[in-house]
């Protein structure tokens, strides 16, 4: 591997507690530019919970992050977002009535910025970023193997094309870092097995680097280029795959649940 990659994302000894319950605590994690980096651990591990405070959901009672070289202290959901970090979650959060076109569009439009007469006269302005959204978000579609199901309701597609359809949206931010949730949540084997060459052409196509939870190991150990592990919210191994798999550590803290 590469050793003078840029650190995208690196969290120093963050913390967060919940009332009494600690959730997370001392997590030091770096992913790299456009490296695809895995977060496991056993359930209420604390993963999600890393997530949410990557994304400013929950504001970290403890610990530093800093994202593409700016401390993240006091910044809001939305800073977040423009800053260039974007997430799936680990229930599907979709717009489910609307298409499957404009789920993946109303992501570009979070960042497109017009006024909103130019929108209400349809001026040229608005016509032609209109036009440019559409033929990109087409593109992700695509990519996503989505583009005959344009047209259908986002709630009437089958499960594995929800969670395809939650990370082209995701994309459509333009994110510089791709937060996943266990993407292969309730995927058939043959789907996880398309989702993971997406992801990997997600990586090499936009150039972004990815962290994912997922607690499929075929997938983490398949596309991960280094894992972190946690258990009880607290750091319990950290390395490439074939060190997680052999560290007797994080066998235990899979065997013992
Ligand atoms: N808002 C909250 N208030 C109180 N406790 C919380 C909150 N969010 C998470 N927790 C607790 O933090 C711990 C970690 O939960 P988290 O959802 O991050 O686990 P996880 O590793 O994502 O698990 P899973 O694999 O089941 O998704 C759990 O004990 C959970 O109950
Ligand atoms: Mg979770």
């Amino acid at each position: 591997m590469e050793q003078e990659r840029k650190a995208l994302l690196t969290v120093q000894d963050l913390g967060i507690d919940f009332g009494g319950l600690t959730a997370v605590n001392s997590l030091n994690l770096t992913v790299y530019d456009k490296e695809i980096a895995g977060l496991i651990g056993p359930n209420g591990a604390g993963k999600t919970t890393v997530f949410n405070m990557l994304t400013k959901v929950y504001e970290p009672t403890r610990g530093t992050i800093l994202f593409d070289g700016q401390d993240t202290a006091n910044q809001s959901v939305v800073d977040m977002s423009r800053a260039g970090i974007a997430r799936t979650f680990q229930n599907i959060r979709l717009f489910s009535k609307l298409s499957v076109l404009d789920n993946v569009k109303a992501g570009f439009h979070n960042r497109e910025a017009y006024s909103p007469a130019s929108a209400v006269l349809r001026l040229p302005v608005f016509r032609k970023k209109e036009a440019v959204i559409e033929e990109e978000a087409l593109k992700l579609l695509s990519i996503f193997s989505l583009s005959e199901e344009k047209d259908t309701l986002a709630s009437n597609l089958p499960y594995g094309a929800q969670r395809r359809l939650e990370i082209a949206r995701a994309l459509a931010t333009k994110p510089k870092l791709l937060l996943l949730d266990e993407p292969a949540a309730g995927m058939n084997p043959q789907e996880t097995e398309e989702l993971m060459d997406m992801i990997r052409s997600v990586r090499d196509r936009f150039a972004i680097a990815i962290l994912l939870i997922e607690h499929d190991m075929k997938l983490v150990m398949g596309i991960c280029e280094r894992i972190t592990v946690l258990n009880y919210g607290m750091m319990l191994a950290e390395g490439t795959p074939e060190e997680i798999r052999s560290n007797p550590d994080v066998i235990k803290a899979y065997l013992g649940e």
